[in-house]
């Protein structure tokens, strides 16, 4: 992961390899000189973006179409309870109020202001938030699965339900996440950027696998899992910006994470009201999502040299506290306690099977963790 300008004298290895010299995919531009260039090209332009052998059975089907109906049913419902939650653009923070100016006379200061905060923080960190920035920059991928739900997806681009303006209106929030993170870490110069941006290309290109098959239960008791968790990961990149005396960089971290709480909110109000209207649904659900495992949206991350790009940056996250296995349990267990999962009753006994495995499975990833550091120990 030569994704970040070394500073200190730490020991991290898988960082500090070199990136490999000018490789400028050279199948592609050999490919050309063959009488059968198209095949070829098209074959290895194909190659670049597969997601690398971790995807490749994938399951596509639709919730039969009574339960689409309970989605369309529910516009006006989504127009008067989530619409509600989002910003207007007016009263909207951008990501040039947390920046230097480069229209001021103090634009040079400011960034060297800028970059000496930055020179205290520890490569960990950085690698980290590298990590942060490339997964809010791979928005397109996120608004591309939005729209391929049954019952809710923007049907037109610019459709008029209120679940379409719901996905347009939280892209667009979710948009200055990338930028603001983006632009800090260009200014920091703690980071090869053409690495970094190229990791993002890789990653658009490579897209994402959740397993919420076009279904809008799976996926909105994913994002309400999702939302939860960049906001827990934010929070502590904020606290740790604070604790190595960087205040302008915690408050571009809790600006995020002020978006992400609201977005949490939001999927976990739609969740709740399809408990209300579908709990044995829901339950179901929530247990099949769970015991596919909630995967992190930058899973694919490649960057042209590490093949366990995404498990380094995990590790990461692990060792710096900001994301953990046992975050993975609070959010579970938050989640079970905010729906009232335990207090559902009238289930089928599928649906009573499902109740019981997501309400036990915290405590069980607990005891799992707690054994693999007794063993890493
Ligand atoms: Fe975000
Ligand atoms: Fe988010």
């Amino acid at each position: 992961m030569a994704l970040i300008k070394l500073s200190q004298s730490q020991n991290l290895p898988y960082i500090a390899l070199q990136p490999i010299a000018s490789l400028k995919s050279p199948k592609l531009f050999m490919a050309s000189n063959f009488p059968s260039s198209g095949q070829l090209k098209v074959e290895n332009s194909k190659k670049s973006f597969m997601p690398h052998g971790k995807v490749l059975v994938q399951v596509t089907h639709s919730i039969p179409q009574q339960k689409i109906e309970i989605f369309k049913s529910t516009d006006g419902w989504v127009e008067n309870n989530i619409l509600t939650l989002l910003k207007p653009v007016e009263n909207s923070w951008q990501p040039q109020a947390f920046l230097p100016d480069a229209a001021s006379d103090g634009f040079e200061e400011q960034v060297k202001e800028l970059r000496k905060r930055a020179m205290e923080i520890p490569d960990d960190y950085f690698v980290y938030l590298v990590g942060d920035m490339i997964t809010e920059e791979a928005l397109p991928t996120y608004q591309t699965l939005l729209n391929t739900l049954d019952g809710v997806r923007d049907e037109t681009g610019a459709s008029l339900t209120s679940w379409a303006i719901w996905t347009r209106a939280w892209t667009a929030e979710e948009n200055r996440h990338g930028e603001l993170l983006n632009k800090y870490l260009y200014l920091s110069g703690r980071v090869d950027m053409r690495e970094v941006e190229k990791t993002i290309q890789y990653l658009i290109g490579s897209g994402m696998y959740p397993g919420i098959e076009k279904n809008p239960y799976l996926t909105f008791i994913y994002t309400s899992f999702q939302e939860r968790a960049t906001f827990i990961s934010h929070r502590n990149t904020a606290r740790l910006a604070m604790e190595h005396g960087d205040s302008k960089l915690a408050q571009i971290c809790g600006t995020v994470l002020s978006d992400e709480k609201r977005h949490e909110i939001s999927y976990s109000k739609i969740v709740e009201k399809l408990f209300e209207i579908d709990p044995d649904g829901t339950v179901v659900a929530f247990a099949e999502m769970m015991r596919k495992k909630i995967t992190m949206p930058a899973h694919l991350m490649y960057d042209d040299h590490d093949h366990n790009l995404f498990e380094h940056f995990s590790a990461v996250a692990q060792r710096l506290g900001v994301y953990t296995a046992n975050d993975y349990a609070d959010i579970l267990e938050f989640l079970v306690d905010g729906w009232k999962v335990k207090e559902l009753t009238g289930l089928s006994a599928e649906g009573r099977k499902a109740q019981e495995y997501v309400c036990l499975l915290a405590p069980r990833i607990r005891r799992v963790e707690e054994r693999a550091q007794a063993r890493s120990k």
